[in-house]
């Protein structure tokens, strides 16, 4: 059965072919996927289950759809229609948010562009002493966090706090101006005219991939908003898309509130994300930053 659902998945140009086949197996069997081999087998009513499965994934609907979770980090998060699916890539920035809040007792962390809500969750559960707060702005995403907040709060995480706005708002999280510790975000920033998976195109919401024609439409009010939220020495993680590896750290330099700005890769070496941190008042950006200085 699972060399059979394999093959039908890599016909269909699916990449991890055998290793989604197992997954779906697992799921369906209501087994680990370590523990496959051992299972008894497939009922008749399993087996067409899985061949259901099968077919909807061979019309490239992403896996975490028809399973109904999706991985990051330590959570497993409830998605489907009207979310993004979270990224293996994105587990990096909020790594890197996640050891940045730990410098601080109780730190402060916005997630803005939530979705799922996967950085703001996983701050939360890596990090107890952190006041979280995930700015989301599509009704159906927020239902999804709402629902992923409730049940991680419910499993003993600090619960975080949901807030309903645009994060393109000039006076987004106004009664946290200057305080915040960590700001991380991952916003839609594919450039408008970039042909996607089909698994993005049919799946993943527009407003979740999409940043308009030079993908650039959210980040940069992200980053000028981001600097009036964060206290000096506060730091923000922004991912971008891999075309970005020179203009959103250009964007970071050309604010004039920032420092130490740098360029990160993904897990396969692609540009990915940039970080900064807040200057203190009165500091001017007269040094080179670091983009530019070649160090990373
Ligand atoms: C790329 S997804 C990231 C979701 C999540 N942070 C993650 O990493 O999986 C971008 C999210 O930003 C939301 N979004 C897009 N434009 C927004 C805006 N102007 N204000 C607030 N949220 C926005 C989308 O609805 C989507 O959930």
């Amino acid at each position: 059965m699972v060399a059979r659902a394999a093959r039908a998945l890599a016909a269909a140009g699916v990449e991890a072919a055998r290793a989604e086949a197992e997954q779906l197996a697992a799921y369906v069997l209501d087994v680990p996927r370590g523990r496959l081999a051992l299972a008894d087998g497939f009922t008749p009513a399993q087996r067409d289950r899985l061949d259901t499965l099968v077919e909807r994934r061979v019309a490239r609907e992403p896996l975490q759809h028809l399973t109904g979770t999706a991985g990051f980090r330590h959570l497993e998060l409830a998605v489907g229609p009207g979310v993004f699916v979270p990224r293996p890539e994105t587990e990096l920035l909020a790594g890197w948010g996640i050891a940045q809040a730990g410098r601080s007792a109780a730190p402060l962390v916005v997630d803005l562009c939530s979705g799922s809500g996967a950085i703001a969750l996983a701050v939360a559960q890596e990090l107890p002493s952190a006041r979280v707060v995930a700015v989301e702005r599509s009704p159906a995403a927020l239902d999804w966090l709402r629902r992923n907040a409730a049940g991680r709060a419910a499993a003993g995480d600090r619960p975080i706090e949901v807030v309903a706005a645009d994060v393109t708002d000039p006076a987004l999280l106004a009664d946290l101006v200057g305080r915040v510790d960590v700001l991380l975000c991952n916003p839609p920033y594919v450039p408008r005219s970039v042909v996607v998976a089909p698994e993005v195109a049919g799946h993943d919401p527009d407003e979740a991939v999409f940043g308009g024609a030079d993908g650039l439409d959210v980040i940069r009010p992200v980053v000028g908003r981001a600097a009036t939220l964060l206290r000096p020495g506060g730091v923000l993680g922004v991912e971008h898309d891999d075309t970005h590896a020179t203009a959103v750290p250009a964007l970071l330099a050309a604010d004039g509130r920032y420092e130490r700005v740098e360029e990160h890769r993904d897990l396969v070496g692609r540009p990915r994300w940039a970080t900064a941190s807040r200057r203190a008042d009165g500091q001017h950006a007269d040094a080179a930053p670091a983009w530019q200085t070649g160090s990373s």
